[in-house]
């Protein structure tokens, strides 16, 4: 079996750390795969590294570059069709002359893509989605049209969580494979009390400058950490993409207005992001908008770093184990400054009821995300949308 994979961008983002990921971690009952990026990056170079076959088929840029906000509007959307249509001729035939029998997509732009493409090759068709599917997300329309086609035209339907899942709960095929942790992002495990700490605090937030993650929420928050834990510094990680300079600087202009700049450092893009999380005395997740999954509040986990994160999307779902006998973290509600403050200051004022969970958070998340589970079932999922079981094809 041959399976084509297809993503629009080959920037670094959350569902392409994801897949590169997953992609390296396959078993050897992997069916042969090719990947087919839509513009040249980062990613297909760490592809191209883990020994994966990597094509560009370049896409015009002022297609591949609107951002998910942009994309609104029947007559954007029409243009947008118009443009893409040669491109999506031309990787039909690639995909035929390859003799594909699966594309599978992750990203919204090569679903829709890939799903004309996979059409005129008569390949089958798998989408796996890695954004929630709804309005406060994607603009009304484009989230109309992908939760009617999810409906029916994907042989099967991949979500990265329930959450996720929900938004198009529609869907015909539909199953969940949660995003899965590597060895690499695995620190040693936590002990309780190794967290009594005698340094100042440092409280950080990872992820790129934008206000779905809610570095503003934090700096908004920091004069109460600030009241009660005076020496507290404050990190954020990550650099503003996708055309958030102006949130950056808002971000900024908010600090120094409630006179906390000098407590805060936007560190830019980290490379050493797992060293950098297991520093931190705690990680915060403050999306005021739902994550479709939050990998890093998982990764924060593994690398045994208390967790402060907002109640919304996936994250619940990170938090919630059945098997563990007590909380992973602190949960707040999305948006509330105030509520955020409070669980911060009670993490950090209580080290040792926060090294408690970050122990049991450890043990729960290295047990229930492990890439190569996340590897097994997608390479499932292919093999059963070819409607061969992996026990007929005899593990070879
Ligand atoms: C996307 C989502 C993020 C998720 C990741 C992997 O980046 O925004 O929540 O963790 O994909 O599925």
């Amino acid at each position: 079996m041959k399976v084509a994979v297809l993503d629009h961008t080959a920037t670094l983002g959350g569902a392409e750390l994801a897949l590169a990921r997953t992609l390296e971690a396959l078993p050897a009952t992997a069916p042969e795969l090719s990947v087919v990026l839509f513009a040249e990056g980062p990613l297909a170079a760490r592809l191209r590294r883990a020994g994966l076959r990597v094509g560009v088929l370049p896409l015009r840029e002022e297609v591949s570059e609107t951002t998910r906000h942009e994309a609104g509007g029947a007559i954007a959307a029409l243009r947008g069709g118009l443009a893409v249509t040669p491109f999506a001729l031309r990787l039909a035939r690639l995909l035929r002359a390859e003799g594909v029998d699966v594309v599978y997509t992750t990203s919204l732009k090569s679903d829709l893509i890939g799903l004309v493409a996979a059409r005129l090759a008569g390949a089958k068709l798998v989408w796996h989605i890695h954004d929630r599917i709804s309005e406060d997300y994607l603009p009304a329309p484009v989230a109309r049209m992908l939760r009617r086609l999810a409906r029916r035209a994907p042989d099967l339907v991949i979500a990265n969580s329930y959450a996720t899942a929900a938004t198009i709960s529609g869907a015909q095929r539909l199953r969940v494979i949660h995003p899965g942790l590597t060895p690499e992002q695995i620190g040693p495990a936590p002990r309780a009390g190794d967290s009594t700490r005698t340094t100042a605090p440092v409280v950080g937030l990872v992820g790129r400058i934008s206000p779905t993650k809610g570095q503003l929420e934090l700096v908004r928050a920091a004069p109460a950490i600030l009241e009660a834990h005076p020496t507290t510094r404050f990190r954020l990680i990550g650099e503003p993409m996708f055309g958030a300079q102006a949130y950056a600087d808002e971000v900024i202009a908010e600090a120094q207005r409630l006179g906390v700049a000098d407590r805060i450092e936007v560190t830019g893009f980290i490379e050493a992001i797992t060293a950098e999380m297991a520093s931190l005395t705690v990680c915060v997740h403050a999306s005021p908008t739902p994550e479709p999954f939050g990998q890093v509040v998982a990764e924060a986990m593994a690398q045994g770093t208390p967790v402060v994160a907002t109640k919304a999307g996936g994250v619940p779902e990170i938090f919630d184990d059945p098997e563990a006998d007590g909380p992973l973290g602190w949960l707040v509600e999305p948006g509330d400054v105030h509520g955020l403050a409070e669980a911060v200051v009670d993490a950090l004022s209580n080290p040792a009821e926060g090294s408690e969970r970050a122990v049991r958070a450890w043990e729960s998340v290295t047990r229930r995300f492990p890439i190569s589970e996340t590897a097994r079932l997608l390479n499932e999922a292919w093999w059963e949308t070819v409607n061969v079981s992996l026990s007929e094809r005899g593990g070879g």
